[in-house]
């Protein structure tokens, strides 16, 4: 199934909207009143959207070479970006309406959930790769050089994931962070799993000749 450039600008389109629902949600769900806790829903609920998107970029290559989609590679970066944003505005709502930009209290937050940090990282290691996510920074770094570069997202997943975590663990509560561990293992494992794949007839080659 390859869709035409036609189809392919609506499906860009419905995912562009689609991935704005979940901040559309939450902006009705705050101005509505609706919200018990409304930072910690806002909290949890971007943190929740950053490790979906993540998830879904991650599952882009798998996708496009098990079904054979190649035209799916064109929407990796829309979600990579969403992954970004939705992450900055999880760390906003942490920065500004948690802690109204209070470095000392951050700091302290942060030495008592020191999950935190763990998130802080993947987040600053996830701005690189919103940075370079242009065709023009592609060119400018040269195909190699981004392609690693942007293997940055082969850390950021699990130490999102780490972060999700150690929250639930002081809670009782790894159901779904288990889920998420497995999600990103097997993502993360099937790339391993080609690149070996790849060597052993390249290593047969070597010991052939
Ligand atoms: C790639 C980066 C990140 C990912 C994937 C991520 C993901 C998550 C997830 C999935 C949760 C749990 C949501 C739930 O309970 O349903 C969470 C909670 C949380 N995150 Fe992050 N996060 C990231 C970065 C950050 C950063 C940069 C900060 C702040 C500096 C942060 C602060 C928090 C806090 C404070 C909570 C707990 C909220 C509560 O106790 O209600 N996270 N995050």
């Amino acid at each position: 199934m390859t869709p035409t450039p036609k189809q392919l600008a609506a499906i860009k389109v419905a995912v562009f909207v689609l991935a704005l629902v979940p901040l559309a949600r939450l902006v009705w769900l705050t101005l509505a009143g609706a919200l018990v806790e409304p930072l910690q829903f806002i909290t949890r609920s971007t943190g929740d959207w950053t490790l979906y998107f993540l998830c879904i970029a991650l599952a882009v290559t798998p996708l496009r070479r098990l079904a054979k989609w190649n035209w799916l590679l064109k929407l990796r970066r829309m979600v990579g970006l969403f992954a970004f944003f939705y992450a900055l505005l999880h760390f906003l709502t942490f920065l500004w309406f948690d802690h109204f930009f209070d470095v000392a209290g951050m700091l302290k937050d942060v030495a008592k959930r020191p999950f935190i940090l763990v998130g802080f990282i993947a987040f600053v290691l996830l701005i690189p790769l919103a940075v370079t996510s242009t065709n023009a920074m592609v060119r400018r770094l040269g195909g190699k050089r981004w392609q690693w570069l942007h293997r940055l997202v082969y850390v950021v997943a699990p130490l999102g994931v780490l972060h999700f975590w150690w929250m639930k663990a002081a809670k009782h509560d790894l159901a779904q962070p288990m889920l998420f561990v497995a999600i990103v293992a097997l993502l993360l494992g099937i790339r391993v799993w080609w690149a070996r794949k790849k060597q052993t007839p390249a290593r047969a080659g070597v010991v052939q000749q």
